[in-house]
């Protein structure tokens, strides 16, 4: 039988020689394994006589538990180097300078909703949100749009598959909806604005499928036409960032408001350029109105007691106006190229929508 003095010591220098986890594994194995040298001479005491076999199996346990621990530390030790090796690989050199050209933009949409948010914010109004599929109810019931109305053609709605009892949600032709679930879990004063997504089945140059809106809701027992126009025009002269931006109050027609108007911005045109805030031409951006009594009534609220107003806008087109973007379309092609022409740097300081949502 090899001796175990002999056999510890070529084991423990095999271990000691182990250059890495895999090979130490190997070893360990061949040692102590199911068939391992240890293993076997463990299984041979049978055949020594009693005398013999206690002394050698004395010696093969200390064998194998000097093995055994020479094999643990050898473990540790690798391990340690495993990892200062890794550190030392992915070290960050936190003092190069910052690939700048990997920093994204904001989309053009995000910066106008900033904007908006933002000067809305200031006069008092908070954010409302309401859902993309919207029931019928929602979308034009509620507005004062019964079934036959003719205004449901001017809406190019998207339905969705029929339900069991026979009514078809809809994707929001508008934010208006937003109005309704507002003043259905709100009491007055109310004062939101509702940014969005809307959808009409519509598409050429100035129509995309998917576009933005935001509301504005204004419910109280005094607000009047007045304020609708201070409040609109305030609007339009911090937005376009013009003293003094014509503002045109045009009457208009729309179910769930009575008066309703339409807003135009007093601009130029040449061929290819819209100016805003000088020559002679007009642009509409907004509609408008003072909330209809039928509306109220749909959201719950007394309108012998409560009066207010509601606007709604397009956020591309305000986008387009003041940044200089000709085509709607290009909002919504993911092209790279056009998001770092027209996209914002984001600023540092948070504003509000983010400052909510994330
Ligand atoms: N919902 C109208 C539209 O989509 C806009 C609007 C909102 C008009 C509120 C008046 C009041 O065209």
């Amino acid at each position: 039988m090899e001796n175990p003095e002999q056999l510890k010591d070529a084991l423990l220098a095999d271990v000691a020689a182990a250059g890495d986890l895999d090979s130490l594994e190997q070893l360990r194995v061949s040692a102590l394994g199911r068939k391992g040298r240890i293993t076997d001479l463990m299984k041979g005491l049978g055949a020594l006589d009693p005398d013999e076999r206690r002394a050698t199996g004395q010696a093969l346990n200390q064998v194998k538990e000097a093995v055994q621990s020479a094999i643990d530390a050898r473990k540790a030790d690798l391990e340690d180097a495993a990892l200062d090796a890794r550190l030392v690989d992915e070290a960050v050199d936190v003092t190069l300078p910052v690939d700048i050209g990997g920093q994204g933009r904001l989309h053009p949409i995000s910066q106008t909703l900033d904007e908006v948010i933002a000067i809305f914010g200031e006069m008092g109004f908070s954010v409302a949100e309401g859902p993309d599929i919207e029931d019928d109810f929602h979308n034009f019931e509620a507005l004062n749009i019964p079934p036959e109305h003719p205004a449901r053609q001017m809406h190019d709605t998207f339905y969705l598959p029929e339900k069991s009892d026979a009514s078809r949600m809809v994707l929001r032709t508008h934010t208006s909806p937003v109005q309704i679930r507002t003043m259905e879990n709100e009491e007055p004063p109310i004062r939101i604005i509702a940014p969005g997504r809307t959808y009409r089945c519509d598409s050429d140059l100035t129509h995309t499928p998917m576009f933005h809106q935001v509301e504005g809701l204004v419910v109280d027992k005094t607000s009047h036409m007045g304020h609708l126009k201070g409040c609109l025009i305030e609007f339009c002269r911090a937005y376009f960032e013009v003293g003094d931006v014509p503002v045109r109050f045009r009457p208009s027609y729309f179910p769930f408001t009575e008066p309703s108007a339409e807003v135009d911005i007093g601009c130029s045109r040449d061929r290819d350029s819209i100016k805003i805030g000088a020559g002679d031409d007009w642009l509409e951006i907004l509609g408008c109105g003072m909330v209809h009594p039928n509306v109220l009534r749909a959201g719950g609220i007394d309108p012998d007691e409560y009066q207010g107003f509601a606007f709604g806008m397009g956020l591309e087109r305000i986008a387009m106006l003041k940044y200089g973007i000709p085509d709607l379309r290009t909002f919504f092609e993911a092209d790279l190229r056009w998001l770092r022409h027209y996209g914002f740097v984001p600023m540092e300081v948070p504003t509000m929508l983010r400052g909510l949502t994330t």
